[in-house]
């Protein structure tokens, strides 16, 4: 299977590229600086260089060729302020999605994250604009015909994984390793039963494989 992932050096990205490449799954992705793309080539990535800001559609759909999965765990992360957050997380992912119908991919996975994180807290405009960014990105792939699932981590941490999560429609908003979402996104990968699903991810009992596998029944 190819699977282009836009984000591959990011956080969950390059924790996703190499879970696929080892067990023979073929990766490809846009990387922005030139020691990135020699970092993965370190693991056997053969990555695209590219800054999503910067290509159109078409640009980016020649690009795809042969590609089975798109997955888009890119995003500004709050640096750029919200500019950038409305470049990368918006009009990236519209970028994204267009380019998947004209290369003609019809699996999408994109990385979101839970609409009501830290209601609870005094959050900054910034961090409000971040949510409402990625909610109209979530309603824009949500109303596509593309075979979309949608998964919303928890807030994220850089802990060891688990190997177990909690994973469903609504969830508490709590925490998720990197390591367990990209775990989890593996195998959604080699899940192509689940589409047009919304589903949220926190850390949980359930080993991933069989979360995963439950989706399939509901
Ligand atoms: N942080 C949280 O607690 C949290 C919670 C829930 C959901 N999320 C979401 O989870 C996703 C993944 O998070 P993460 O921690 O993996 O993020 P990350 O480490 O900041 O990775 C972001 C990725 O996006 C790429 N990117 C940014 N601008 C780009 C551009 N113009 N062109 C091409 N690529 C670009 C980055 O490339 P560079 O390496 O070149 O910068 C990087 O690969 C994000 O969408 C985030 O919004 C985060």
């Amino acid at each position: 299977m190819k699977v282009f992932i836009v984000g591959v050096t990011g956080g969950v990205g390059s924790r996703l590229a190499r879970l696929l490449t080892a067990t023979g799954d073929q990766v490809d992705g846009l990387y922005r600086r030139p020691e990135q793309g020699q970092r993965l080539e370190t693991h056997g990535i053969h990555a695209t260089q590219g800054d999503l800001t910067r290509l159109d559609a078409a640009a980016l759909a020649g690009l795809l060729h042969d590609t089975d999965v798109l997955v888009f765990t890119a995003g500004a992360g709050g640096a750029g302020g919200t500019g950038a957050t409305t470049a990368i997380d918006g009009a990236g992912l519209s970028t994204a999605v267009e380019a998947a119908r004209l290369a003609g991919i019809r699996r999408f996975l994109l990385v979101s994250v839970f609409p009501e994180a830290w209601r609870h807290r005094d959050v900054s405009d910034t961090f409000e604009h971040y949510i409402e960014v990625k909610k109209k990105a979530d309603a824009e792939l949500a109303a596509t015909d593309l075979d979309w699932t949608i998964l919303r981590p928890a807030a994220l941490t850089d802990e060891p994984g688990t190997g177990r999560v909690s994973l469903s429609p609504a969830l508490v908003h709590t925490d998720i390793t990197r390591d367990d979402v990209a775990a989890t996104l593996a195998e959604l990968v080699h899940t192509p039963r689940i589409h047009h699903r919304i589903l949220e991810l926190t850390q949980g009992p359930e080993p991933i494989a069989d979360a995963v596998h439950r989706q399939t029944r509901n």
